[in-house]
């Protein structure tokens, strides 16, 4: 089977950031499956999210401030409803200069905040303004302070971000060091998948023994690693009664550039005094990937057909297909019919 890369997932929620990212009366630019988004909050905590393009000379509002419940340009001042996108304002006009500033409007992006994760919602529909029919995905656990951030963008099509990432025939390979795992290490791995709320689980399983950097958790951990539409990758961790809650989150932000964003939640008190070493170590994992799909873009720059081989490739392959699987349903109204069935996979890494 062939690898593609299609457009985005969209009339989806998309992991936008932390609550801490947006203080009150601020803004933050970001880029979401090709668009523009100016991620704000009002002076009374309320997240809203604009296209980043002044209607007027496209300005970044970004750029701009926030004002009791609008945006204003940093260029000339116009002003727009942080709820409707609605143009409130123009300063440069004069008495007599009537104009209805309110038709001109700016596109207002859904925004949920969930414990402290930002959702935006990216629908196909780009005169979208009601309230999506789905919910942004729940994670309890991540309402307590982040332990662990960290973020990079790649120069790829999201896809290739995302089956780089869930692929587990790279480690002894891309990630070969001594704290993680080498090439002579490898053995059979048999690991159970079920379907998932728009996606996939690799049900609880003790990690492998060659997996070194788990051995400091102490304990007998379990882990349960879980990937979901739109590149929502969580582990979640659990020694005893404590648990670490790995939180990846793969956006494209258009077709050549991804952004991955790492946070790390825990109660666990080991793993909390160990996060300075623990930051290390993530932050060179997650660069060796990104040096792996940077690498790759010298081949996928002729064009190459790819494969997808057997079941180390298989989470890639459930990804297409839930990808299709999606836009299919948003297209036909039908409800979304998840394609992954539980499986067994078998791999060498
Ligand atoms: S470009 Fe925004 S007000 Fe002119
Ligand atoms: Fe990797």
């Amino acid at each position: 089977m062939a690898a593609s890369t299609t457009s985005f997932v969209l009339d989806i929620w998309y992991f936008a950031g932390l609550s801490s990212d947006v203080k009150p009366g601020k803004m933050v630019r970001r880029e979401i499956a090709g668009e523009p988004i100016t991620l704000g909050r009002d002076e009374d905590g309320t997240v809203f999210a604009l296209r980043d393009i002044c209607p007027h000379r496209a300005a970044p509002l970004s750029s701009g401030c926030v004002k009791s419940g609008t945006v204003e340009c940093p260029y000339h001042g116009w002003r727009f409803g942080i709820k409707d996108g609605a143009c409130k304002d123009i300063p440069a006009l004069c008495d007599g200069q009537e104009m209805e500033t309110g038709k001109i409007k700016v596109r207002t992006f859904p925004t949920q905040e969930k414990g402290r994760l930002i959702w935006v919602f990216i629908s196909s529909d780009k005169r979208f303004a009601g309230v999506p029919d789905i919910k942004p995905p729940s994670f309890p656990f991540a309402s307590r302070k982040a332990t662990l951030d960290d973020s990079l963008t790649l120069n790829c099509h999201v896809d290739h971000a995302v089956i780089g990432l869930m692929d587990p025939a790279h480690g002894p390979y891309v990630h070969r060091q001594w704290w993680w795992r080498s090439e002579h290490s490898m053995h059979e791995k048999t690991k159970e998948f079920a379907p998932a709320e728009r996606g996939f689980t690799m049900v609880a399983h003790s990690p492998s023994s060659n997996s070194f950097a788990y051995k400091l958790l102490g304990g007998k951990p379990v882990t349960e690693i879980t990937f979901r539409l739109p590149g929502i990758r969580t582990e979640k961790i659990k020694v005893g009664k404590k648990t670490v809650l790995s939180f990846t989150a793969v956006t494209p932000m258009d077709e050549s550039r991804t952004q991955i964003r790492q946070i790390f939640f825990t109660d666990h008190g080991l793993f909390k005094a160990l996060s300075p070493l623990i930051r290390i170590g993530a932050k060179v994992f997650l660069r060796q990937d990104a040096h792996m799909v940077n690498l790759q873009q010298m081949g996928l720059a002729y064009d190459p057909t790819l494969m997808l081989v057997e079941d180390s490739d298989t989470q890639a392959k459930w990804y297409f297909s839930l990808k299709k699987a999606w836009a299919k349903s948003c297209e036909s109204g039908a409800a979304f019919v998840n394609p992954v069935k539980a499986k067994t996979l078998r791999w060498r890494s």
